[in-house]
């Protein structure tokens, strides 16, 4: 006897098997239908300025968005007349009211140790501060 002739040639799949094949091997339903999905769900941090919001990625440079949202954190001549984002000139300094504060970086320390601010921990230069959660801002 042929042993080949034993072994199926298409195994005994039933329509229920079929379904939920289908299912598990199709992306978009294996997304919606289990609990890992909700890690692959990027979180949209909201920056909220003298009363308005705007969205941003998680890890954009607060001052960017700001300024790309028509919310600049510069005033009179200082949009014009700044650094550029280098923290030296000090003129995007924003109180933190709400949300991370985060580290001040070593740049920005060092700018705040000779102006007013030096004292306030909830100064940051909004070229510094990186976005990675809902914050809320205001002009110093
Ligand atoms: S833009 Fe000059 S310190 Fe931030």
């Amino acid at each position: 006897m042929d042993d080949r002739n034993d072994v199926p040639l298409v195994p005994d799949i039933s329509q229920e098997d079929r379904n939920s094949r289908y299912i598990a091997s199709s992306p978009s339903v294996l997304r919606e239908n289990t609990p890992q999905s909700s890690k692959h769900i990027a979180r949209v941090p909201e920056v909220t300025y003298r009363g308005v919001s705007a969205e941003c990625e998680s890890g954009e440079i607060l001052r960017t968005v700001l300024r790309n949202n028509a919310m600049s954190p510069h005033t009179g001549m200082t949009e014009v007349v700044n650094c550029g984002g280098n923290s030296t000139c000090g003129t995007c300094a924003v109180r933190i009211v709400d949300g991370p504060i985060g580290e001040r970086t070593t740049k920005e320390q060092a700018r705040l140790a000779v102006s007013t601010y030096d004292d306030a921990d909830d100064i940051r230069l909004a070229c510094r501060y990186r976005v990675t959660d809902d914050v809320t801002a205001k002009r110093t």
